[in-house]
């Protein structure tokens, strides 16, 4: 089938890598032409594994990038919606660039009515976040009126589920499909997925948005869990890692996302459990628990500084290595990082920060230009008067000899990533 991807970020560019492999015929639209460029020419425009090779054997032959919908639409049967969904400055969703994206695809399919493929059946597929009804509600209206109310353009929703670091995998072996959308909508996104062996949930379009926003916000709420009982076992004397090894044996519960540490941050987990608070509060009910994930998870980061005030007292003028700046391992991705709101707080209480990220730099230099980036982790550490590990990178597990580079060897970990002879220095645990 021939594809368009509206959007190539982090889930448009693996959406329309992995099609390809699939073996459809995919062109990826995105305004950003540096984007587009680096698409044609097989280069990843993000950091993901397994996405080289994908580009690399699919560009210029079964998948292309354009900056032009038209382009991409005129000869599509399905066109898929992968543009952000970002916060507005009350939490609630940014329907903003959905609203755009859905207006240059409406108008794209009126050119193609014009040009003489009226009868060729279209689904426009909205695979970004939204909060439930949008698809109905905002882009189907805005399909409708721009393509001149074209009856053979359909709509429909398919939630993306990919973790970050391990998407091309998750989207060739993803654990559930969904689609909402009417019957025609629905069977013509399934076919698509024809060669993934897994099972298929149809449904509406609502269902299919609430699915995603319930998955995302559990799995933030298990977090969220993980670190509440972590912050009472740390003041217990108890390790929270024996006690959710066990725990995680019930199968009610699972093993998976039981990790205490320094919160969760990413492009998904705290702005969709903020999206969803938003909507619910729209319909006058106050999420309780929602609420709580949340507070959870940005009262953390401060308890990372709270430990290393205890143990350096002065944080002013002290040099503080913070290791990893990711919000978590195997991606470059700085969005809602932990790691901002601490080196915030570092900076604002005058320290120097000296930090070390194997993929994240770059990213992370637009927001502090002046923090001083290191190339190894040995070099942040050098002459350091603490550390900070904030991303749970395998290199952080075995630093036993660049700890040595610091001027007083203290260790605050908040990803479980040491285990520190206490003879040797300071080592702190965030809930453990
Ligand atoms: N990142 C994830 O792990 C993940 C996982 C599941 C779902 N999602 C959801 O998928 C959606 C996309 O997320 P992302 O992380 O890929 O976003 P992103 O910000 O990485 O990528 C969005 C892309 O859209 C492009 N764009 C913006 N306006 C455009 C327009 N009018 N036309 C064409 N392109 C335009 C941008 O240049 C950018 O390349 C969001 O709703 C997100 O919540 C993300």
């Amino acid at each position: 089938m021939n594809v368009s991807i509206i959007g190539t970020g982090y889930v448009g560019t693996v959406t329309g890598a992995c099609f390809a492999e699939l073996g459809h015929n995919v062109v990826c639209v995105d305004i950003d032409s540096e984007k587009v460029r680096q698409m044609n020419e097989g280069i990843p425009p993000i950091h993901e594994e397994g996405l080289p090779e994908l580009l690399k054997k699919h560009a210029g032959s079964g998948l292309r990038a354009t900056s032009d919908y038209s382009d991409a639409i005129s000869d599509s049967d399905a066109t898929f919606i992968c543009v952000g969904t970002p916060s507005d400055e009350n939490g609630s969703i940014d329907l903003s660039i959905v609203r755009s994206a859905s207006e240059s695809i409406g108008r794209a399919l009126a050119e193609r009515e014009i040009g003489g493929d009226a009868d060729r059946y279209h689904v426009v597929v909205v695979k970004s976040t939204v909060v439930p009804g949008t698809t109905d509600e905002v882009v189907a209206p805005i399909i409708r009126e721009k393509s001149g109310d074209a009856s053979t353009v359909g709509i429909a929703m398919n939630p993306e589920f990919l973790r970050e670091g391990k998407a091309v995998y998750d989207f060739m072996n993803p654990d559930k499909i969904v689609i909402g959308g009417d019957s025609r909508a629905r069977d013509t996104v399934a076919r698509l997925y024809e060669k993934i062996a897994c099972e298929i949930t149809l449904t509406d379009t609502r269902t299919a948005e609430m699915i995603k926003y319930a998955n995302n916000s559990f799995l933030a709420t298990k977090i969220s869990f993980a670190n509440e009982i972590g912050n009472i076992c740390k003041r217990l004397g108890i390790d929270v890692y024996e006690v959710m090894s066990a725990v995680g044996k019930d199968f009610r519960i699972s093993e998976h996302f039981l990790n205490a540490g320094a919160g969760f941050g990413g492009s998904c987990f705290p702005k969709d459990v903020k999206a969803l608070i938003g909507r619910a509060r729209e319909l006058g009910y106050d999420p309780l628990l929602l609420n709580a994930t949340i507070r959870v998870n940005e009262e953390q980061p401060m308890r990372m500084i709270e430990l290393l005030a205890d143990r350096i007292q002065e944080i002013r003028g002290r040099r503080i290595a913070v290791l990893g700046l990711a919000f978590k391992n195997e991606t470059d991705d700085i969005r809602e990082a932990r790691s901002i709101p601490v080196i915030g707080e570092l900076l604002n209480r005058g320290a120097t920060v000296a930090a070390y990220d194997p993929l994240a730099t770059e990213n992370m230099r637009k927001v502090f230009p002046d923090v001083l980036y290191c190339d190894s982790a040995k070099d942040a550490l050098a002459g350091a008067d603490a550390c900070l590990i904030m991303t749970e990178w395998a290199e952080f597990g075995s630093l036993d000899q660049e700890f040595e580079e610091m001027l007083d060897v203290v260790v605050i970990d908040g990803r479980r990533m040491v285990s520190l002879d206490s003879d040797r220095g300071v080592y702190e645990g965030i809930c453990w």
